[in-house]
């Protein structure tokens, strides 16, 4: 049987009043990943954590938050229960963990029969509230997350997120994190010259439960423009291991802390590439001008529509574009039924050289004037809804410190 003394909430009642409601509790032990209750459900039994930690989570426009952690001797339920509303937000544990539900009735009588235990719940209450209310709100402007995505592979994918997180780091000054999910055969390390000896495989080995400074440990810093990047497992086998429950836990820790997260992705559609693209808050669906890049691009905008994915949260980039492509973007755009939202010019000169060097090309002294790289910053401005300050993008002074000249 459980002490009830583990509970800090019950300890101004007296022991009868515990050993009535050891009868009148409920007690379930749940498996990892399960929601034990969902945002607007109904909420009639005060909720008690035994063992595990569950996070309580809520949808603002269209976006999870994370809204606090529940640890064992915490309760939850006592805002719905005392505003007679439903649930306010959704309960899911992210490892095995162990609940006790204790009846709405049982919990009103133990407010109106002892002040210790009323006063004891009215600060529970006001910690609650502005955390379920106030706190709600203003992490909903926490950081957006951006995927760039495409079934096929070639698209520019990994070079055009890459580009982008890192523009977005270095001259709009944002805080930006770049998570490499192609699992297997990540090419981020690669494109940013970055060493490999930090990635997500690291995670696996963390003691749950994950919390911000074990994701922090092993990012791997992009010296040159402040980006934070969270590599792929070093070995193409151990992809497997990284569930798309590890993946979603880690979005959800790091919104929060950043203005960005940028997703690059495998070219499939998996059960992992579903996850990210439900939690992303833009999809940018990368192709190029070729008839196999329209015909799957239009299967995936369909299947899409199926998911019932909001139309505008997807945003189709057609990379690679020059002036005879052979096929007009008006009628690609007709046939897709959806706009091409950005064009981003083919510059094989610009592009490859920065790829093989290991330097993004928005850092690179080679691209200024050119227009893949004024493409580049439009898509910036687009997903920051600013334009960059005059003043900052001085690229001369920018170019002496990527290459160390004085
Ligand atoms: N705008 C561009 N102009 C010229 N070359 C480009 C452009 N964008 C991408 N490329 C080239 O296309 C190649 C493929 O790009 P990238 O690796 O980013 O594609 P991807 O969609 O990530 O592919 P995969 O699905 O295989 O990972 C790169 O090697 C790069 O050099
Ligand atoms: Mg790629």
């Amino acid at each position: 049987m459980i002490d009830f003394k583990i509970f800090p909430f019950f300890s101004t009642l007296p022991t009868r009043e515990l050993d009535k409601l050891k009868k009148l509790c409920r007690f379930k032990k749940y498996s990892s990943g399960t929601i034990v209750k969902n945002e607007k459900e109904d909420l009639d039994e005060l909720i008690f954590v035994v063992e595990g930690q569950l996070s309580v989570v809520k949808t603002f426009r269209q976006r999870k938050n994370t809204l606090f952690n529940l640890d064992p001797g915490d309760t939850y339920g006592e805002v719905e229960i005392l505003n007679g509303t439903p649930s306010l937000a959704s309960l899911v544990g992210y490892q095995e963990f162990h609940l006790m539900y204790m009846p709405k009735d049982a919990f009103l009588r133990l407010i109106g029969l002892y002040p210790g235990f009323a006063k004891e719940t009215r600060d529970i209450y006001r910690r609650r509230a502005s955390q379920l209310l106030e706190e709600g709100v203003s992490k909903s402007q926490a950081g957006k997350v951006v995927t760039f995505f495409n079934v096929k592979g070639g698209a520019g994918k990994s070079v055009i997120a890459a580009n982008t997180a890192v523009m977005l780091a270095k001259f709009w000054k944002k805080k930006v994190v770049l998570l490499d999910m192609n699992l297997a055969f990540g090419d981020q390390g690669i494109l940013l010259g970055l060493p490999a000896d930090n990635h997500i495989q690291k995670l696996v080995d963390e003691r749950p439960p994950l919390k911000i400074n074990h994701i922090e440990k092993h990012l791997t810093l992009h010296p040159a423009s402040g980006l934070k990047v969270l590599l792929p497992p070093p070995m193409p086998e151990l992809a497997d291991t990284i569930k798309p429950m590890l993946v979603d836990q880690i979005v959800d820790i790091l919104r929060p802390h950043y203005d960005f997260i940028i997703i690059d992705t495998h070219n499939q559609l998996s059960e992992l590439e579903l996850k990210i693209l439900e939690i992303s808050d833009l999809v940018m669906l990368m192709m190029t001008m070729e008839l196999t890049f329209i015909k799957n691009t239009k299967l995936l905008l369909d299947l899409l529509q199926r998911l019932k994915m909001p139309r505008d949260k997807v945003k189709v980039v057609l990379n690679r574009a020059f002036k005879s492509m052979g096929l007009e973007p008006a009628k690609v755009e007709k046939s897709l039924r959806y706009a091409i939202s950005h064009f981003i010019p083919s510059e094989g000169n610009i592009v490859v050289p920065s790829v093989n060097k290991g330097i993004p090309f928005v850092l690179s002294k080679t691209s200024e004037g050119t227009d893949v790289l004024m493409a580049m910053k439009k898509l910036c401005a687009t997903l920051t809804g600013e334009e960059f300050e005059k003043g900052t993008w001085n690229m001369f002074s920018l170019v002496k410190e990527v290459f160390g000249i004085s």
